[in-house]
Formats: structure tokens, C-alpha cells, sequence
């Protein structure tokens, strides 16, 4: 099977992380006896630089012909002054290629091996059985995508809006996601909200209620206020498998779950859409990482295991990368960020060096 993937390294960090990304792939390619056609684009910021927009025909030709696509973190300092909003890297480009595959699903697990909890900032006690959670973040609506305006109120006082706005079909179908994962990990629903405040959270939950009734009356159902869920990822992070997230509320918490398993650079994602889907890390382009071979490149790996399984079934295939990703880890291997004092020198990694050892553990496996 030839399976067209569509690669867009993006801005700061991006190009070196996905250069180890299309290396596991090609290894995975030869393992598995697969044909990955990988055509690249330039997509964020250095595309704004080369045509003026971060988004340009010449990448969405190449995105709408690809089965699945590869997407690198965007944005940087120089971008945030582009006077034109819709044409910096985040609403033109990461936004716009939401929204052209209706991406609404957000797949962000926040997953930390026992033997690895050294990563984590907390204390062993707190996570005896390590981390290992799901979150579903929900990635076409809410204030990301509802209007936008800047005005002048009737006595003269300047003014922003961003409009929070959620339609029954776009809560129905990321909670059925949701219910989807927790079935089948067994596992309690945690639906995160604001409804004390918030008249989409009192609309969102009783469309979750109403799905949870009718459609998964066999799933724990759990209510969480966001407040209290993003204290209780830090004191009892093991009381949570699935978590139910809306838009910004979900870009937030899955931050914080970034570091409470020690690493931005951990947190791969899956952005799943009706017939499309795309992958990228859950962080940003790092400019001040940029070009001196020091990120992470576990979260753009990651994010191809991801798409090996979500779009392409390849079950297999993706478990090998996380394998070989969690014994790199295992023999002592660590990026700087992971390293502490601890960590002897000579296992302190650069991003083509830990690439090139996962690279290795796949073939050699
Ligand atoms: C993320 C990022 C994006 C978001 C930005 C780049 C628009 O922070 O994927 O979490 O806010 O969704
Ligand atoms: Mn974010």
C-alpha cells in the first residue's frame, strides 16, 4: 500500500524534529515493507517568508492530495509583528488547516512510564503508577472560531470581543470521542467545564449527560469544574484516564500536561477529522532551541506513530515506535531538557542523536 503523506516542517525547532520524524517513518517503511510517498511543503512562518501567506495554494494542493499530514510547530517572535493577523502563522496556518479538514477531534495523550517518573516534576509518592492520560480536546469551536471584533463602545471606551459559541452536533460529536476512549479504556469520563460561569459549559454538559444516557450508559460519567482540574493534575494526576476538554480550556490543560510529565517535548497529538487528519506536536516552535540540534524530537515522532494508527491503521507498525521510543528512553538516553544531575554525559542526547538511536532500535529490533 502506498500511503501519500503530506510533510510541513513549520518554524523554529520544526525542521530539525521532523527530520527525525521522516527518518523513523522511512525505517518503519522498510521494516514494515510500506511505500510512505512524502511530499513537503512549507507551511507557518517560512511560508509567510517565501509567498506572503503561511498557508499558501502551492502546500493546501499538496495537503488536499495526502492521505494524512505531518505537521511541525509554527510561529516565533518575527511573526507575532506581521500586521495582519489572519496572515500570521497561528489563525492563517494552523487555524486555517483546521478548519479546511474540519479537524474538531484533538488527541493529546499525557503519557509517562513508571520507570521514567523521574521526568516529572512531582513527587514519586504522587505518581506511584507513573501517568497515563488521555485528553480529548475539542478543536473547531468555541472562542477560537467564533467572532471576532475590536469596537468602540457608545461613550467612546475601546473594546475587544471574541465570541464563545458551541453548536449541539460540534458537542456531540467530540463527547461520543470521548465516551469512545473511555470505553474502551475502561476508564471514568472526566468532562472538564466552567458551568458556574459559563452558559456554553451548562449547554455543553447537558449534551454530554444526555450522550452518556443514551449512548454509554456503561461509562463513569465525572464532572469537573476546569479550576479544580487543573489543581488536581498537580496534587492526584492518577485519578484521571480520559479527560473532556473544551477548545481553549484543552490548549491550557494540555500544557500543564506537558509538565507535569517534565516536557513539552513529550506531548505529541492527533488533530482527527471526518476524512482527513493531521499530526503535530502539542508545543510551539521553541525559537530560542532553533537551530542548535538540542529539542525533543519524541513529540514529532510521536506524532507519526499517531498517524500510522489513526489514519492508517497501522497498529503494528506504531507500536514499534513507541517501543523503541520507550527503551531509547529506558537504556538512559535523554534530551537536555530530561537530563538531570544525575544523567551522565555521554547520554545526554542531541535531536539527530536521539533520532538516530530510535532510528537504530527500529531496525535492529
Ligand atoms: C496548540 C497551539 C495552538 C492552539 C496555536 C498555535 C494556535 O497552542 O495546538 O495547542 O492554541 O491551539
Ligand atoms: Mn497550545
Amino acid at each position: 500500500m502506498k500511503e501519500r503523506i503530506a510533510i510541513l516542517p513549520g518554524d523554529g525547532i520544526g525542521p530539525e524534529i521532523m527530520l527525525e520524524a521522516v527518518n523513523v517513518l522511512l525505517a518503519v517503511g522498510e521494516k514494515f515493507g510500506h511505500t510512505f510517498v512524502i511530499e513537503r511543503a512549507d507551511f507557518g512562518g517560512a511560508a509567510y517568508d517565501k509567498s506572503g501567506h503561511p498557508f499558501p495554494d502551492a502546500t493546501k494542493k499538496i495537503c488536499d492530495r495526502a492521505d494524512a499530514i505531518l505537521k511541525g510547530p509554527v510561529g516565533g517572535p518575527k511573526y507575532d509583528k506581521i500586521p495582519d493577523a489572519d496572515l500570521r502563522p497561528e489563525r492563517g496556518g494552523v487555524l486555517a488547516l483546521r478548519a479546511r479538514y474540519h479537524t474538531f477531534a484533538n488527541i493529546r495523550p499525557v503519557k509517562l512510564p513508571v520507570g521514567l517518573s523521574d521526568f516529572s516534576p512531582l513527587k514519586p509518592r504522587i505518581i506511584p503508577d507513573g501517568i497515563d492520560i488521555v485528553m480529548i480536546r475539542e478543536l473547531m469551536g468555541g472562542i477560537y472560531f467564533g467572532k471576532k471584533e475590536e469596537g468602540m463602545m457608545p461613550g467612546g471606551e475601546p473594546y475587544a470581543l471574541d465570541e464563545m459559541r458551541y453548536t449541539r452536533q460540534q458537542v456531540e460529536a467530540i463527547a461520543r470521542v470521548a465516551f469512545r476512549e473511555a470505553k474502551e479504556r475502561n476508564a471514568v469520563l472526566h468532562n472538564i467545564h466552567k458551568s458556574n460561569v459559563l452558559k456554553c459549559s451548562v449547554f455543553w454538559n447537558a449534551i454530554v449527560e444526555k450522550i452518556h444516557t443514551e449512548e454509554f450508559p456503561d461509562v463513569t460519567l465525572a464532572h469537573m469544574l476546569v479550576d479544580s482540574a487543573a489543581y488536581n493534575l498537580v496534587l492526584n494526576p492518577a485519578q484521571f484516564s480520559v479527560m473532556l476538554l473544551e477548545n481553549m480550556m484543552g490548549d491550557i490543560l494540555s500544557d500543564e500536561g506537558g509538565a507535569i510529565i517534565g516536557s513539552l517535548g513529550l506531548m505529541p497529538s492527533a488533530c482527527i477529522g471526518p476524512e482527513k487528519s493531521y499530526y503535530e506536536p502539542s508545543h510551539g516552535s521553541a525559537p530560542a532551541l532553533a537551530g542548535k540540534n538540542v529539542a525533543n524530537p519524541y513529540s514529532m515522532i510521536g506524532s507519526a506513530a499517531l498517524m500510522l494508527e489513526k489514519s492508517f491503521g497501522m497498529h503494528d507498525e506504531a507500536k514499534c515506535i513507541w517501543d523503541a521510543l520507550f527503551r531509547v528512553f529506558a537504556a538512559g538516553y535523554r534530551t537536555g531538557e530530561l537530563a538531570n544531575a544525575f544523567v551522565p554525559k555521554e547520554k545526554i542526547v542531541s535531536t539527530s542523536g536521539f533520532g538516530s538511536i530510535v532510528v537504530k532500535e527500529i531496525l535492529e529490533e
